[in-house]
């Protein structure tokens, strides 16, 4: 599906909500489905990453029960297992690096083989950086040049005490997950903090030991599916956050929003050279914090991300570039290598799009930078099946000149399934 976007004849000024937190919606799925008991979710405007999630705890023998609440509403019902089945078939992780690599540390431990695969894209993703530590854990996990298709076999797992070398949730999570089924303690310490979505599911407590986290869990741990509302989704919410900020006279509201601070780097970093973002009321839905953001039209905004801020805007980045490219304002980021490894190869994708629409960008191995444009230009864009660059480049679409046309934006579906619908009705950008 191409998309073609031109410039809004009107400012954004609404009142909207986002998709359910897909972070938190994998965690709720995968993590009920090891629950011998009924956990409730309700799903809001649902990713196909997430069904991806839902499909493959079915495989292993969980009831999965979907009823439509609303045209975008489902509530899903999981009868989960203490001991999972030998799938029939292949797991299928679609695109979704989440489903894959917690599914890794929740199969390890069990005493049934199952085969994972994905898409075309999740198949070239590093996988060693979880199935390691995992190995290290006692569990039978093959894979092929560290990549799809993994196998795992039944193993006994013992505790461990690991530092990741990479800052990453997926990981921290896979570990946490087998450190449910291994005897004695597993330690994980995070050097960088990540989201902590699982460890507040999990209800585990940080120990602080000097600059790191620890975070310790063994077979004894309990804890419950919240029936409560999943907050939306702040990487989502991102996309209006980035549109109301570029475009003059506007003024927009975004309700129930998850506020958990180690998701919120992209709002702080707008928040340290701008007033036009605000979070206000908070409160909490099922241990994570939620509120409403209220954003207005902002001026020109520069971002200099380095190793050290990378992670807390890992998600965000291509649209930190576009934001700063569509407000006239400067670019760079550092010490990213990780978004080489994302749904696809990030740097590359977004320094593409940015240099057809006009942005002279230089290109490193760990990054890219630019200095301020005055107009970006329509242009032809391929999403290369990546959401997060189908999305990003929408919002810059709505401040170029012309028209700008995405290829394959059926992606944004990833994660985001309603966006062009939404995009048309906020703004009747989309032709
Ligand atoms: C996620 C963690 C991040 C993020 C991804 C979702 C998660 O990946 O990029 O979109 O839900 O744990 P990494 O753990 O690879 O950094």
């Amino acid at each position: 599906m191409n998309v073609r976007i031109a410039a809004p004849q009107k400012p954004l000024r609404a009142r909207v909500t986002v998709p359910s937190d897909k972070s938190i919606s994998h965690r709720r799925i995968l993590f009920s489905g090891i629950l011998p008991k009924i956990s409730t979710i309700l799903l809001d405007r649902c990713g196909a990453d997430v069904f991806q999630s839902l499909r493959a705890i079915e495989q292993f023998g969980c009831t999965v029960t979907r009823t439509a609440m609303s045209p975008s509403q489902q509530l899903v019902t999981i009868r989960g297992l203490q001991d999972w089945q030998s799938p029939l078939s292949d797991v299928d992780c679609g695109n979704s690096g989440t489903t894959m690599r917690l599914l890794m540390g929740l199969v390890a431990g069990q005493g049934c083989e199952a085969t994972l695969v994905g898409d075309a894209s999740l198949s070239l993703r590093p996988m060693d950086r979880v199935a390691k530590p995992l190995r290290e854990m006692g569990a039978a996990i093959h894979s092929t040049n560290g990549c799809l298709p993994i196998n795992v076999q039944p193993a006994q797992l013992h505790g461990i005490l690991y530092t990741p070398t990479i800052a990453s949730a997926q990981v921290k999570s896979a570990v946490l997950a087998a450190g449910l089924f291994a005897t004695g303690e597993t330690i994980v310490v995070e050097t960088t903090s990540t989201r902590d979505h699982t460890e507040r599911l999990l209800g585990l407590q940080p120990y602080k030991v000097g600059e790191a986290i620890e975070w310790q869990i063994d077979k004894n741990c309990e804890f419950d599916i919240p029936a409560d509302t999943i907050p939306g989704d702040v990487s989502s919410a991102a996309y209006w956050i980035a549109a109301a900020l570029l475009l003059d006279n506007s003024e927009l509201f975004i309700d129930a929003v998850g506020v958990n601070p180690t998701r919120t780097g992209f709002i702080e970093q707008i928040q340290q050279q701008s007033a036009a973002i605000e979070i206000t009321k908070t409160n909490n839905s099922g241990n994570e914090p939620m509120g409403t953001l209220r954003c207005k039209s902002a001026g020109a905004l520069s971002f200099m991300i380095d190793e050290t801020t990378v992670a807390a805007v890992i998600d965000e980045i291509p649209l930190l570039a576009v934001l700063a490219a569509a407000s006239g304002g400067a670019f760079s980021v550092r010490g990213a290598n990780e978004l080489r490894n994302k749904e696809s190869d990030r740097i590359i994708a977004t320094v593409n799009g940015l240099r057809a629409m006009g942005v002279d960008c230089e290109l490193f191995a760990d990054g890219f930078a630019f200095a301020s444009v005055k107009r970006l230009r329509g242009a032809v864009i391929d999403c290369q099946m990546d959401h997060r660059i189908a999305l990003s480049f929408a919002i810059a679409g709505l401040c170029a000149s012309g028209e700008t046309t995405l290829l394959g934006a059926e992606c944004a579906a990833i994660s985001y399934p309603t966006f062009f619908s939404e995009l048309q009705a906020l703004t009747g950008a989309v032709r």
